[in-house]
């Protein structure tokens, strides 16, 4: 099922024909189609309203939101922090690096004093693939995934499939292509259970030590030819290599890698004319991608980082127990 991210026009209302019940966002695996709707309908209505010069909301006022990154971020802690302040919550952003876990603190003793302090919900960013459904089993308050290792990031997921819809509409036998270093990245497993949750037709495509034919099992096609898996895509998502996370000899030098797998302009041109070129960055430039492609007219790359703001507000304002009519009935 579809839900349009605006309403119809010459109707007053469009709400999704269910209620928003979870308290967590953990993975994109276990949403609902339902439920990935939900999520894009409030952030639509959310994104209404910010265009029509409206900063702030009161949603979250009274509540401290804990931004708990114990890996590097941009994009993602930025963003969460601005949807957050937008909802007039308190953000509290936890510094690792001069922290006690340096000094040996478990991720358990760490959020169980944050939550003894007064925190109302934990965004957590986390090497270790679970640690989130750890800490809300643990918690009596909303955790979010903000990524975790190798497994999901399911905001991402989300802004990124946002992103598609606004350009595309419906996504149902899209042809998506997701270009690099698949084995090692939570972001390709996020868009993974999102795209194929919303009918999209997915390739994955890289060297075969990256991207492995057990994949299949997640209702994509494996190929590790780039100009079959490019034709005719209406969307290519390029993924940086993740040093931080592979072992050694992957494939046998960056330069070798780009030279089989870089988007370039020569290969851009076996996409659909028109066809979005995607990252969720932080971009290697003239490894992954060039950089007249990164940059150029077909790259919404910018556009998934400004809408991952009003994607984030609509996963706090529904984990924090809001309702998508409260924000649509604004909009
Ligand atoms: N896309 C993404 O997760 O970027 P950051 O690591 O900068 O948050």
């Amino acid at each position: 099922m579809y839900f349009p991210l605006y309403r119809p026009a010459g109707r007053r209302h469009c709400f999704p024909p269910m209620s928003w019940n979870r308290r967590h966002l953990l993975t994109i695996e276990e949403l609902s189609v339902a439920e990935i709707g939900l999520i894009h309908t409030t952030a639509a209505a959310f994104k209404k309203i910010l265009a029509r010069g409206e900063k702030s909301f009161s949603a979250l006022r009274g509540k401290t939101i804990v931004n708990l990154f114990l890996e590097p971020s941009t994009r993602t802690r930025l963003a969460f922090e601005m949807a957050a302040r937008r909802l007039s919550a308190d953000v509290i952003a936890f510094d690792a690096a001069s922290s006690s876990t340096t000094k040996g603190e478990t991720l358990r003793d760490t959020a169980q004093n944050i939550r003894a302090l007064g925190a109302d919900m934990i965004i957590l960013r986390h090497a270790a693939a679970g640690s989130p459904l750890y800490l809300s089993r643990l918690l009596d308050i909303p955790v979010i995934n903000a990524g975790d290792g190798a497994h999901e990031h399911p905001t991402q997921g989300l802004l990124d499939t946002f992103t598609m819809q606004e350009h595309l509409g419906s996504l149902r036998g899209r042809k998506v292509v997701i270009l690099g270093d698949i084995l090692f990245s939570r972001v390709a497993r996020s868009n993974i259970h999102a795209l194929t949750k919303l009918g999209a037709v997915v390739t994955i495509v890289g060297p075969s030590t990256l991207v492995p034919p057990w994949f299949t099992a997640l209702g994509v096609t494996v190929s590790h030819d780039l100009r079959s898996a490019l034709a005719d895509a209406e969307v290519v998502m390029l993924l940086r290599i993740q040093h931080e996370r592979q072992m050694a000899g992957m494939f046998p030098s960056l330069g070798e890698y780009t030279g089989m797998f870089g988007l370039n302009k020569t290969r851009a041109g076996w996409l659909k004319p028109g066809a979005l070129i995607m990252h969720p960055g932080p971009i290697n430039r003239g490894v992954e991608i060039d950089s007249e492609l990164a940059d150029g007219a077909n790259s919404v790359i910018l556009e998934q980082v400004t809408n991952g703001i009003v994607v984030r507000m609509a996963v706090l304002h529904l984990c924090a127990g809001g309702q998508p009519e409260d924000v649509i009935t604004a909009a």
